[in-house]
């Protein structure tokens, strides 16, 4: 990691992944291209971040394709490191953003979002980026970084980019390719955070009816959870609006998939923030 930063000059974008990448990642590395002098991508499935093993072998692969599409965006630099580059190690240091990051995620996946802060702790001081991307997909993930990099006080700029879902609304998540089967099935998520954004357009604020939305939508013992929440802190809020995030997760034969939408409201008015829909199937589907 030494290396690759000391070869890239100018403002360095970051933009860390676990690779069998999608058109959100896409969307990530052409931001930082166009913002940056130049922009890293890194390729870690961090097991750090996995509490499931079975679900760490599953884990969809394909880095000739990764490292393809990632230059045709605009990465300058491709960072695979090994496992013991990473930790040399196993690491006795680790990263917990209390409150923020033990909520929600942290109690179905526990030690999960310590190893998301963790990693990109070590990221972060191994690269050191002067902007750093990550995709809203994942809105708590999103307030642990952005927390961790206040109180460690990395110089860095996190920037939070929109969230891309297929063409029917299903979130982009490399674990899609998986889903099999179930893919129909799964798609009963964004077809709930998309009525419960339809009722906030409307006029609907209360945390309880647009939480229902969504729960009335999945089939009964595949929900984990739907909450509203405030963006920054991921405690519950029971109003939408200022800066609301309605975070749900479900899972659906082997793939746990989470989504949200964001529900913001300032003087200039409501909105709820769907994400960009693609107009053509993902490239995912492309390497069955
Ligand atoms: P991964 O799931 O590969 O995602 C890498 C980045 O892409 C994250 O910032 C994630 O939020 C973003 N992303 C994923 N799906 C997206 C979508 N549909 N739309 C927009 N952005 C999307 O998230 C991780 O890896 C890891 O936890 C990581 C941060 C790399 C640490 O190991």
């Amino acid at each position: 990691m030494a290396e690759a930063r000391a070869r890239a000059a100018g403002v360095v974008g970051l933009v860390p992944t676990m690779g069998f990448l999608h058109e959100g990642h896409l969307s990530l590395m052409e931001r930082s291209a166009t913002e940056c002098d130049q922009t890293m991508a890194t390729l870690y499935v961090n097991p750090l971040q996995f509490d499931d093993p079975a679900d760490l072998a599953r884990y969809p692969a394909d880095h000739d394709r990764d490292l393809a599409l990632a230059e045709a965006c605009g990465v300058d630099l491709m960072v695979v490191p090994g496992a013991e580059e990473m930790f040399p190690n196993p690491p006795l240091t680790w990263v917990t953003v209390e409150g923020i990051g033990e909520r929600l995620e942290g109690e179905y996946r526990p030690g999960h979002m310590t190893g998301v802060a963790t990693v990109v702790t070590r990221l972060l001081a191994g690269l050191q980026p002067h902007r750093a991307y990550f995709g809203r997909k994942d809105a708590q993930q999103l307030a642990v970084i952005t927390r961790l990099v206040q109180d460690l006080g990395f110089p860095v700029d996190v920037v939070g980019c929109p969230l891309v879902r297929e063409v029917d609304g299903l979130a982009l998540s490399s674990r899609n390719v998986l889903l099999g089967e179930c893919r129909a099935e799964a798609l009963a998520l964004s077809r709930g955070l998309m009525r419960a954004a339809d009722r906030f357009d409307q006029g609907e604020r209360s945390a309880t009816v647009l939480e229902a939305a969504v729960r009335d939508a999945v089939p009964d013992g595949a929900m984990d959870y739907a909450r509203l929440c405030e963006v920054s802190t991921m405690t519950r809020a029971t109003v939408a609006g200022g800066e609301t995030v309605l975070v749900a997760a479900a899972r659906f034969g082997p793939v746990r998939i989470i989504d949200n939408v964001f529900l913001v409201a300032d003087h200039h008015g409501a909105s709820a923030d769907r994400g960009i829909r693609l107009g053509r199937p993902s490239l995912i589907y492309g390497s069955e």
